[in-house]
């Protein structure tokens, strides 16, 4: 989603910009734009589409500048188009960057229009610049101005934001949206994302909700929202050369799916003991805590969310507690009825998903024993929310489709569940079990990748169609659903995910010769059943593709079976996802989609 990156320097500014834009492309967007503070006039450049079409305009006007902002923009209010990209101006004085939604922007816009301000984008953002060059009026003062106007805002917003007349100088503000401040060596940054400007320096300060914060290359302040000085912690963010670049491979997902044993490894490490979980790995009192815990809620999107439905059974059978799951987007507004002695559990891979964050702002105002989050980004709003947390460590993710950040949550959500367990001292040969099962699944996804060839002698036949079936029980329809949510996201094929119990109460209906029907049959107490349901798919003349082991005895005469490793039954989720994985790949390849970045979708979801 949108990405800003500003800063001020004793160089010049126009390339970091650049940069820091291209390394938030993975991040989904539509245009991008950036502006430069050049000493004799100020100078606006935006563009439609890549952020390479912007910098080859740059290019062509050698722009030499000590300050300035950019932005990447993924459309809300109002369709792609250069006017709608930021920065936007006001009186060729003030411009601003900005991300989030402004919910009030209708009762703005007829304030600005009555003050005989001419909007001329459809966004909300635009109107922000203006309110600063109203209030300027008044104050004389940018800082004072910016303070002024964000009172007038509701929503969400992070802003960058420059003057024409004050060169070398960027402001900013933070409300419910990401925003840090970078220390460099004659230089400074404000960016939405670190990996913006983690080439550059390591130095960083998160602002919170209601901080401003004004850069120059000799100094970077901090103001809370009554105006006053702050620090704020120094976070130290490392990001090694190969976490940011796909190195040999073709796109940042196939490196993504290749690096999950590593990933998993991670996710691993430092938490499990010989026989079970260390104690309190999701913080400090996490152990006592949990031994209260009857229920559990899990809240998240997506893929997240998928991870929470497949780990249930976890819980259930490990901690024998309860679960709820919920869309997040859904949660808040259904008055969710809270029992005691509920945990409220968040995933998210980048800790800033807005659905996500407003479930657990709510779940707080709640009688929730505690909240705790599983997140792949440290320094997310989310894990600065939360009561207890651990970090999947899968390093960061490109690709806009999820994969190793999938896999280590499953990882994350069995180690949530043994800790639970061991705090109430439950199934302790089960948990022994499942911590063996969890240190040797990075083996396993290893044995699982050299199915790549199987699996592409398949994918002409399935990206030849517009629409596929994926069949599963009990965990493994959770599994399928990751594995149609994949496919759909990246090669833009229909793709269903069901039950396979389900197949005759309606979906069976579309089952014919073409339609591929791809089914996860591992050795569980399900996959007699499983087996049958199959049978009805080939009595109707279909084409099975079935990702199975020695006990999946089926004979396919359309179709094919994929013979699995043999897994245990806490890694075997984990494991059957990796074919699908490769399975979407794959077939976007064929399809020749840009699937890093498929059309319409942004990484982190950071509006509602
Ligand atoms: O960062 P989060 O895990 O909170 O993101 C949630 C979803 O937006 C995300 O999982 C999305 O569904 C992925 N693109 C799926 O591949």
């Amino acid at each position: 989603m949108c990405g800003i990156i500003g800063a001020a320097s004793s160089r010049s500014v126009g390339k970091i910009l650049i940069k820091g834009l291209q390394l938030m492309e993975y991040r989904g967007y539509d245009s991008a734009g950036v502006v430069l503070n050049k000493e004799e006039e100020i100078l606006r450049l935006r563009s439609l589409g890549k952020v390479s079409k912007l910098e080859d305009l740059m290019i062509s006007k050698k722009p030499r500048a000590l300050s300035g902002i950019a932005h990447t923009r993924w459309a809300t209010h109002g369709a792609p188009s250069e006017e709608n990209a930021h920065p936007h101006g006001s009186h060729d004085d003030i411009f601003i960057v900005h991300n989030g939604i402004i919910e009030n922007h209708e009762e703005i816009r007829d304030f600005l229009r009555k003050e005989s301000y001419e909007v001329t984008s459809e966004t909300d953002s635009e109107l922000i610049a203006h309110l600063i060059h109203f209030y300027n009026k008044d104050t004389k003062d940018t800082l004072k101005a910016l303070m002024r106007a964000t009172k007038d805002l509701k929503g969400a917003y992070s802003i960058a934001a420059v003057s024409q007349k004050e060169k070398g100088k960027v402001y900013a503000a933070r409300q419910k949206s990401p925003l840090l401040v970078g220390i460099g060596i004659e230089e400074n940054f404000i960016a939405s994302d670190p990996l913006a400007i983690v080439n550059i320096t390591e130095k960083f300060h998160m602002l919170e909700d209601g901080d401003f914060s004004v850069i120059t290359k000799d100094d970077a302040v901090i103001f809370d929202n009554t105006g006053a000085k702050v620090d704020r912690d120094e976070l130290k963010i490392e990001a090694t050369a190969t976490a940011t670049t796909k190195g040999d491979y073709k796109h940042f997902m196939e490196k993504e799916i290749y690096e999950q044993p590593e990933c998993i490894g991670n996710t691993i490490n430092g938490r499990l003991g010989e026989n079970d979980v260390l104690d309190n790995v999701f913080g400090l009192g996490s152990s006592d805590a949990f031994r209260e815990v009857k229920r559990i809620h899990f809240v998240a999107c997506g893929t997240s969310l998928h991870a929470a439905k497949t780990a249930r059974k976890w819980f259930e059978d490990i901690c024998e507690i309860p679960c709820y799951i919920d869309f997040a987007s859904e949660y808040r507004y259904r008055n969710p009825i809270v029992e005691n002695n509920t945990l409220f559990v968040t995933i998210s891979q980048s800790g800033e998903t807005a659905d996500t964050l407003a479930a657990l702002n709510y779940a707080k105002e709640e009688k929730y024993i505690g909240i705790v989050s599983i997140c792949n980004v440290p320094t997310s709003t989310m894990a600065r929310e939360s009561d207890w947390k651990v970090f999947t460590n899968a390093g960061p993710e490109i690709g806009v489709a999820s994969t190793k950040a999938f896999t280590t949550q499953l990882a994350a959500l069995l180690i949530l569940a043994l800790s639970i367990a061991k705090s109430q001292e439950k199934n302790p040969e089960k948990r022994k079990q499942a911590a063996q099962d969890l240190r040797e699944t990075p083996a396993l996804i290893e044995k699982a990748f050299k199915l790549k060839d199987e699996i592409n002698s398949i994918t002409n036949n399935i990206s030849s169609n517009d629409n596929a079936l994926f069949l599963g029980r009990g965990m493994y329809f959770s599994i399928a659903q990751e594995g149609a949510l994949k496919l759909k996201e990246i090669s833009y094929i229909h793709a269903e995910a069901y039950p396979a119990g389900e197949l005759k109460h309606g979906p069976l209906a579309l089952v014919d010769e073409t339609i591929p029907v791809i089914a996860l049959a591992p050795e569980d107490s399900l996959v007699e059943k499983l087996l049958s349901n199959l049978e009805e798919v080939k009595a109707r003349g279909g084409t099975l593709y079935v990702f199975g082991n020695s006990s999946s005895t089926i004979e396919i005469k359309k179709g094919k079976f994929i013979n699995m490793p043999e897994c245990g039954d806490f890694n075997a989720p984990i494991v059957y996802t990796i074919p699908l994985q490769i399975l979407a790949y794959e077939v976007a390849c064929l399809r020749g989609t840009d699937l890093d970045q498929p059309r319409n979708l942004a990484k982190s979801v950071t509006v509602e």
